[in-house]
């Protein structure tokens, strides 16, 4: 079953709720399929992704960040960051128990590679010395709305730090030259998932006519 591409994109959604329905094959390369007809910054499309399938091999990049914390610990941390928008901290609080076992739980985990020529956070004189990195989130977004246009959803979870980034490229044995995004586990959801509000914005508000108002 597929959707118009308004309503898929209107359904996507953030899921760290997965069922442990798997997605077969198919599916999942007309969806990864959809991610690689996304704009490419030097037309080149230099993108690879793997499929992390083998639960050790999830383990072992789970066990690098997982982090226990009491409600307290999260509140406190939560207050920390001086987070004060009550949707923001609710999305927080409910999600950051759950970075792990969502890459755990999810049918498919998948780790986006994109080409990076060059040292992507050594010194930039121009936003474009950024562009590689933009254009794999344009392929992420593509793939995340022909997810749901299946039914399946996903997250987008950073990678922190540049241990964990030395961490997720040697156990994948990925070169090099090519730089992760983020972690993308996608699934089906469970029945329970959690689906948070968006912060509404309309397009009238956010657009302005021929210069900056408001
Ligand atoms: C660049 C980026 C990084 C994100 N990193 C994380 C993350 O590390 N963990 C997580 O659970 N969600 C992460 N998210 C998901 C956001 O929390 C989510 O997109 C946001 O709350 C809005 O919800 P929506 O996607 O349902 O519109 C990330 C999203 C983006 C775009």
């Amino acid at each position: 079953m597929t959707i118009d591409i308004y309503d898929a994109i209107r359904t996507r959604r953030t899921i760290r709720d997965f069922d442990d329905r798997p997605i077969e094959r198919e599916t999942l390369l007309r969806i990864l399929g959809a991610g690689v007809k996304a704009p490419s910054h030097n037309h080149l499309r230099e993108w690879r992704f793997i499929l992390v399938e083998d639960s050790v091999q999830r383990e072992k990049l789970v066990r690098f960040f997982l982090k226990e914390r009491t409600d307290e610990e999260l509140k406190e941390m939560l207050d920390d960051w001086g987070m004060t928008v009550e949707s923001q901290y609710t999305m927080y609080f409910d999600a950051i128990p759950k970075q792990g076992r969502m890459l755990l739980s999810a049918g498919a985990l998948i780790v986006p590679c994109f080409r990076q020529r060059g040292d992507l956070l050594g010194p930039k004189e121009s936003l474009h010395e950024l562009n590689a990195l933009a254009s794999i989130w344009a392929v992420i977004e593509n793939l995340l709305v022909a997810a749901a246009s299946e039914g399946i959803f996903g997250v987008t979870k950073i990678i922190s730090t540049p241990e964990e980034r030395d961490h997720v490229r040697a156990t994948l044995g990925i070169p090099d030259d090519y730089e992760i995004p983020c972690y993308l586990p996608i699934g089906y959801p469970t029945e329970n998932a959690v689906w948070h509000e968006q912060v509404p914005i309309s397009a009238d508000e956010c657009l302005f006519v021929d210069r900056w108002s408001g």
